[in-house]
């Protein structure tokens, strides 16, 4: 199976313009073999917001707004499952940094996930998610879903791949310099494939670090993009090796868990 990671530039509260850029980058990673396509943490509207009216503007409703809507529109034309960040408003008005996942004809739209461990100033604007860490079956492979930050709590993996994730797809926006080395890791501590979607570009003098990145459960980077281009990243994952939580004739990474000792 393909996957691929889209490193893009997101202009800020733009929708229109980084649905194109978008979805111009989706088609080049199917046109590459991609079946799954990660797009980074709120692709469509950017991050670096001022106040919660900023986000109130360009966040819609999932799957009832034009985000999902245009998502649902492209992975049917192009024959495709994409996970994708973008500011989510429920019923009630509260702010959730969220990515779904849609599919193919027949697939739609198939769930959300709500970001567990905000960063920093999404405090002010986001509520913490509440819906857990979520696995999705798309046919070929278990897909988890985990946000940006996330990853600095190892215990979000960790959930993903004790609920059957073979593949962690982790869109991001990523600020700090760790995440690129730290993703092998959580990918050779659960045995999955892991596809970091970042950011490039600067907002309101924050900058985004790219350097988005697909490992494996042996936590070798099978593609990693530059700090300040655009690109696409295409590589075959052997799923069998994401279910394959061996080590040897005497250590399997789950059934050796131990979790009597641990704090939780
Ligand atoms: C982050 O969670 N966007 C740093």
């Amino acid at each position: 199976m393909r996957v691929a990671f889209v490193q893009m530039n997101v202009e800020l509260l733009n929708p229109e313009k980084n649905y194109s850029r978008a979805e111009k980058m989706v088609k080049e990673a199917v046109e590459k073999g991609s079946k799954l396509v990660v797009l980074p943490e709120l692709f469509d509207s950017g991050y670096n917001f001022e106040s919660r009216d900023e986000v109130e503007e360009v966040a819609g409703e999932i799957p009832d707004g034009p985000t999902t809507e245009f998502l649902v529109e492209i992975a049917k034309d192009f024959d495709v499952f994409i996970v994708a960040g973008t500011a989510e408003k429920d019923e009630r008005g509260k702010l959730y940094n969220s990515a779904v996942l849609v599919g193919p004809v027949g697939w739609g739209y198939m769930g959300k996930y709500r970001k567990v461990h905000l960063f920093y100033r999404e405090k002010l604007f986001f509520q913490p998610g509440d819906l857990g860490f979520r696995v999705f079956n798309i046919g070929q492979a278990k897909v988890g879903v985990m946000i940006c930050f996330d990853w600095f709590f190892p215990e979000s993996a960790r959930t993903l791949a004790l609920k059957g994730a073979d593949i962690i797809a982790h869109p991001s926006n990523l600020v700090m310099p760790y995440a690129p080395r730290a993703m092998p890791i959580r990918a050779l501590e659960n045995r999955v494939y892991t596809v970091t979607a970042n950011r490039i570009g600067e907002e309101r003098g924050l900058r985004f670090i790219g350097k988005s990145t697909i490992a494996s459960p042996k936590a070798e980077v099978l593609a990693m993009g530059s700090e300040d281009e655009e690109e696409v990243a295409v590589v075959d994952v052997d799923l069998s090796l994401a279910r394959e939580k061996r080590i040897n004739e005497m250590n399997d990474v789950f059934g050796d868990r131990r979790p009597e000792h641990y704090f939780i």
